[in-house]
């Protein structure tokens, strides 16, 4: 075919790209070669030749078949099980602070339950002046709210503790995820139950096969929780409890129960399974932290990591995230040479309470070995620790609230590898 460019007009961009190699080869962003035309330019392509598919090809839309391996995955040899299992967020692939539904890490102890809304029923009851059972249409006609919040697995990190395991923070540190969610103020339910004066704790459970439940202090039950029925902006997801899940900012994802049920109002807590043989921190003397509910700052660089190496040298972007379950973030510190020079990430996006943040450090990458870390710093003013300074208060026997900092060594090639430095 002919080109559409004119003769002169070529010669012109020949010798723009010229100018533009020698002007990019310093950035590394130097793709294109002096004289040769581009043929992804000067030939047309199928999807410029050919009419695409038409509206309604897909009545739910999905991501470009070119995004497929931008999935969540598991880790084979962690669990014994699918259904009592995890999987992880692919936090290296996304951008911004909302995950999408489809890639927020699942945790299930008996598997995903599948409720049809018109069968689920939500009771209150215990110390309470009128129990009371809740259809999802009433629920949908209480007062309700929206809110991001970051949902964070206790034992996210867990396997990290003593030291470097897996290689890539979608296993070291994928479960996290944040949504916006929509639900009805816990506090709303209760003020319409009527709580008696000895009212202090709730238990939550879960519709599942697992029947998971947590014990919950009131307090927090009137402060910030929801009860949600929506994840941006549409119905919850099956995996995470559709139709109807508690929502617990800030504190350990196990407590945030899917598929809930019943809440139970008590005066003390319920000694669960998952406050008593587990999501309790076993210390170097052999008693146990319990009831740590809060998810202290922690951060996380997401690129580079060791499934997004770095490709060029020359002009890169460092981004990550960081949360914290007190409060805002106020700070992100980043190093590129194991901690010793520090300089402030560019914080970009909403910063809102108990939320992911975006962070970012756009640096120019010389070829050399990294060894990249991110320090988290929040609104009480309580910075992330290193791992060794948090196996020093916790011993090393723990799996769960591991929020030390992570390192990342990038090679000369660019290989980046999960390592730890004392
Ligand atoms: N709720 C029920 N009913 N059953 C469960 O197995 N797992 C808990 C919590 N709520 C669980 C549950 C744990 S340990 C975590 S970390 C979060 O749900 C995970 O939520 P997600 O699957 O939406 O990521
Ligand atoms: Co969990």
């Amino acid at each position: 075919m002919t080109s559409p460019i004119k003769p002169d007009a070529l010669s012109r961009r020949r010798f723009l790209g010229g100018a533009a190699v020698a002007g990019l080869a310093s950035t590394g962003l130097a793709r294109a070669e002096a004289g040769k035309p581009d043929p992804r330019i000067t030939e047309v392509q199928d999807w410029n030749r050919y009419l695409g598919e038409g509206v309604d090809k897909r009545p739910y839309g999905t991501p470009s078949r070119f995004e497929k391996h931008v999935v969540r995955r598991d880790v084979s040899w962690l669990t014994a099980s699918p259904e009592s299992s995890v999987n992880f967020t692919p936090l290296h692939e996304l951008d911004g602070i909302i995950t999408p539904s489809g890639l927020c890490f699942e945790r299930h102890h008996g598997g995903i339950a599948d409720i049809d809304p018109a069968d689920h029923r939500l009771m209150l009851h215990g110390l309470v002046d009128k129990p009371l059972v809740f259809t999802m249409d009433d629920i949908r006609r209480m007062p309700r709210e929206n809110r991001v919040h970051f949902l964070e697995c206790a034992a996210n990190s867990g396997m990290e503790w003593r030291g470097a395991q897996l290689n890539g923070c979608q296993f070291t540190h994928g479960m996290v995820h944040n949504v916006m969610y929509t639900g009805v103020p816990l506090k709303v339910l209760l003020a319409e139950a009527g709580l008696k004066p000895n009212a202090k704790w709730l238990m939550l459970e879960g519709a599942d096969s697992s029947g998971m439940n947590r014990s919950l202090p009131l307090e927090k039950a009137l402060d910030d929780v929801l009860i949600a029925f929506a994840m941006n902006g549409e119905a919850l997801r099956p995996e995470q409890g559709y139709p109807l899940r508690a929502v617990i900012p800030g504190w350990e994802g196990n407590l945030w129960v899917k598929w809930l049920r019943r809440i139970e109002v008590g005066d003390m807590p319920w000694q669960a399974r998952e406050e008593t043989s587990k999501y309790t921190d076993l210390l170097a003397d052999g008693r146990s932290r319990r009831f740590t509910f809060i998810m202290d700052a922690k951060s996380v660089v997401t690129n580079p990591s060791p499934q997004a190496p770095l490709k060029h040298k020359g002009r890169n972007v460092l981004s990550g995230l960081a949360w914290s379950g007190r409060g805002t973030i106020k700070r992100v510190d980043v190093t590129l040479d194991g901690g010793r020079n520090w300089q402030h990430a560019r914080i970009d996006g909403p910063v809102l309470e108990k939320s992911l943040t975006r962070f970012y450090v756009d640096f120019d990458w010389n070829g050399h070995d990294l060894l990249i870390q991110s320090r988290a710093m929040d609104s009480t003013g309580y910075v992330q620790p290193t791992k060794d300074e948090l196996r020093k208060v916790r011993g090393a026997n723990s799996i769960y609230h591991n929020n030390g900092i992570q390192t990342w060594h990038v090679k000369a090639n660019g290989e980046t590898e999960n390592v730890e430095i004392g």
